[in-house]
C-alpha cells in the first residue's frame, strides 16, 4: 500500500459569517519565515458565539487560531505527527491545497507523488488530514489566504469527523 486507501481530506457543510477585524489580533502564535502566520482569536466571545450558532466540536480542538498565508504558498509539509485540522476559509483565491504521497510503501519518504487535491471557495471548510504530507499553491502571489484554523492532535480522522455535529442539520 502506498496510500491509495487514505482519507486526505473531507468538505465539512458550514456557514460561519465573522468579521476579520473582530478574530484577527496582533497576537502571534506559529510562523514560518513570512509565508504562514498564524495569530490567536481576538475577541474569542464574538468568535465562539457566532461559532456555537453553526457547529459543534463533540470532541473540543486543542487550538483555533486565525491563519493567513502569503506570497507564493507553502512547500511540502505535515503539521505534526498526529494532527487533524478543520480549516475554514475566510478568503482564498483559486489556491490549491495538493496531498503527497509516497511512490511506493517502501520508497524514500521524500520520494513523493501527487494523491489528491481540493480548491476551496470562500466561506468553505475542510478538514484536513494533516499529518500527511501536503502544499499549498497560491495563484495570486499578491493576494492573501485568509482562514481559520482548528486543531486536533493524536487523534484519527475518521473521530474527529464523526465528532464534528452541524447545527440545524
Ligand atoms: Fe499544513
Amino acid at each position: 500500500m502506498n496510500g491509495d486507501n487514505i482519507v486526505y481530506f473531507k468538505k465539512i457543510e458550514f456557514k460561519l459569517d465573522v468579521d476579520i477585524e473582530k478574530i484577527k489580533s496582533s497576537k502571534l502564535k506559529e510562523k514560518y519565515e513570512d509565508l504562514f502566520i498564524s495569530y490567536e482569536i481576538k475577541d474569542l466571545k464574538y468568535f465562539t458565539d457566532a461559532l456555537s450558532q453553526v457547529i459543534k466540536f463533540n470532541i473540543p480542538p486543542v487550538s483555533v487560531n486565525y491563519t493567513e498565508i502569503l506570497k507564493s504558498g507553502i512547500g511540502k509539509h505535515v503539521d505534526g505527527p498526529s494532527q487533524v485540522a478543520l480549516n475554514y476559509y475566510l478568503e482564498t483565491y483559486n489556491d490549491i491545497t495538493i496531498f503527497w504521497k509516497k511512490k511506493l510503501e517502501d520508497s524514500d519518504p521524500y520520494d513523493l507523488v501527487y494523491a489528491e487535491h481540493f480548491v476551496a471557495e470562500n466561506k468553505e471548510a475542510f478538514l484536513l488530514n494533516s499529518s500527511h504530507m501536503h502544499s499549498v499553491v497560491k495563484k495570486d502571489r499578491n493576494m492573501v489566504r485568509k482562514f481559520i484554523r482548528f486543531f486536533w492532535h493524536d487523534l484519527p480522522f475518521d473521530e474527529v469527523f464523526n465528532s464534528i455535529e452541524i447545527i440545524g442539520k
